[in-house]
């Protein structure tokens, strides 16, 4: 029976996940495994508020899918429990991949807590000056214990130095009645080392590290999410180990074994298995690192496209590959795409960055008092250069037809 193009698709698919979202990596849970020796940690710095005090700044660090976001939403929520009405203690949250300049923290913060519309600081036009004694009065005024989160801090300092932490590290001093803690999340080690001594000081009151989870651990945080998402038999025995395995392996990051489940039942699905299965796992894993080389491939300038391009050109011949093979074919390429081009030096360079990238692998040799050079292999597969090859900067290439040779005798 015909209804639309899409119903024999739907009927087709069996839903095999019951609750997708229990799977998005922004879904909050209502337990965190393997985490409550830090909820632990945070929650009684944070416990001072209650008492009236400035509970001491945290600084939170530890790679990336180690949980510290999740651990901190958690708390926000379990500030609420404990203070529903909001008048001892405010939680609020900044993410500073989005809010990354000095105004826009200021004024984030502020406006977080100005209900009225018409009152809120506006997006530009008004002096830091005026931002900050607009957000200050603001947090005076409420007297209570205010923690802002600033998550992926790092990026505020890059993007805009470390002046706003420097100022709202000491707010505590232009501040009556209220008091404001921070907490810093950084997914790097070394954060503090490029700091101001007296934010480095002060921001790091205390610190809490999160270590990368191992395999066993994985494989509880994600039985726990697949208890939500999925109906009882759904995964094969292997599939959680699995996930945790491979995903313990490369950084013990939540994120991925997450994203490795989703990714495999989604491939199950698609194929209309009614359970998913290791082999979906291992496509997921494949799908998942595939994805990641194209994107990065996407993303390169049109330099390292062309860069690229020329080791391609050259590894079909087989021949052991030099910085100056790359460099002839290269020059080449840019006079038919043409683009500038760069001095070897500066191709050398962009080698080592693809070769950082994982996509070519270089390696230095020497030959004596022949001097050094660098032999180049591609580590891309076949439908990564088919997709470079349908990239918008090299597409010239397609349609170039070389000039006719001119011929000596008519
Ligand atoms: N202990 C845990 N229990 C359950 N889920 C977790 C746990 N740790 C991390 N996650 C989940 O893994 C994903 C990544 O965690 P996140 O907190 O964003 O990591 P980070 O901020 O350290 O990069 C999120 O979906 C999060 O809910
Ligand atoms: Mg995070």
């Amino acid at each position: 029976m015909y209804k639309s193009v899409f119903t024999k698709h739907i009927d087709k698919r069996i839903k095999i996940v019951k609750n997708k979202s229990a799977l998005q990596t922004s879904y909050l849970p209502e337990v965190l495994p393997h985490r409550s020796r830090e909820i632990d940690s945070i929650a009684t710095i944070i416990a001072s508020a209650f008492e009236g005090d400035r509970p001491s700044n945290i600084l939170i660090f530890g790679k990336t899918g180690t949980g510290k976001t999740a651990v901190m939403k958690f708390i926000g929520n379990e500030l609420k429990k404990e203070d529903p009405s909001g008048n001892t203690c405010a939680y609020i949250y900044i993410n500073c991949e989005i809010v990354d300049t000095r105004y826009s923290t200021l004024q984030n913060i502020g406006n977080q807590l100005i209900m009225d519309f018409e009152k809120r600081i506006p997006f530009t036009g008004w002096s830091i000056d005026k931002v900050y004694a607009e957000m200050k009065n603001i947090i005076d005024e409420q007297n209570k214990v205010f923690i802002v989160v600033l998550d992926e801090v790092d990026r505020l300092v890059d993007k805009s130095g470390d002046d706003v932490l420097y100022h709202l590290s000491k707010i505590n001093e232009d501040l009556k009645y209220s008091k404001l803690s921070l907490v810093g999340i950084t997914n790097y080690l070394k954060f503090t080392e490029f700091l101001d001594p007296r934010v480095k000081s002060r921001l790091g009151e205390e610190k809490i590290l999160f270590h990368p989870y191992d395999a066993q651990q994985l494989g509880d945080i994600l039985r726990a999410r697949a208890s939500i998402a999925f109906e009882e038999g759904v995964l094969e025995e292997g599939v959680i180990p699995l996930c945790a395995a491979m995903s313990a392996q490369e950084m013990g990051d939540a994120r991925r074994a997450l994203n490795l489940l989703r990714v495999a039942a989604e491939i199950a699905e698609r194929s209309g298995d009614t359970s998913v299965a290791e082999a979906h796992v291992r496509s997921a894993k494949n799908k998942i690192e595939m994805d990641t080389i194209s994107e990065t491939v996407k993303t390169l300038t049109s330099q390292s496209k062309t860069v690229l391009t020329a080791i391609i050109y050259h590894s079909k011949e087989n021949k052991t590959l030099t910085t100056g093979d790359v460099y002839s074919k290269y020059n080449e390429l840019c006079k038919i795409l043409g683009i500038p081009v760069l001095t070897q030096r500066r191709i050398t360079d962009l080698i080592s960055e693809l070769d950082m990238l994982g996509i070519v692998h270089a390696r230095v040799r020497s030959f004596g008092k022949a001097g050094r050079t660098k032999e180049i292999e591609l580590s891309i597969p076949q439908e990564i250069c088919d997709m470079l090859a349908d990239d918008e900067a090299m597409k010239a290439l397609k349609t170039y037809k070389p000039p006719s040779q001119t011929t000596l005798f008519k």
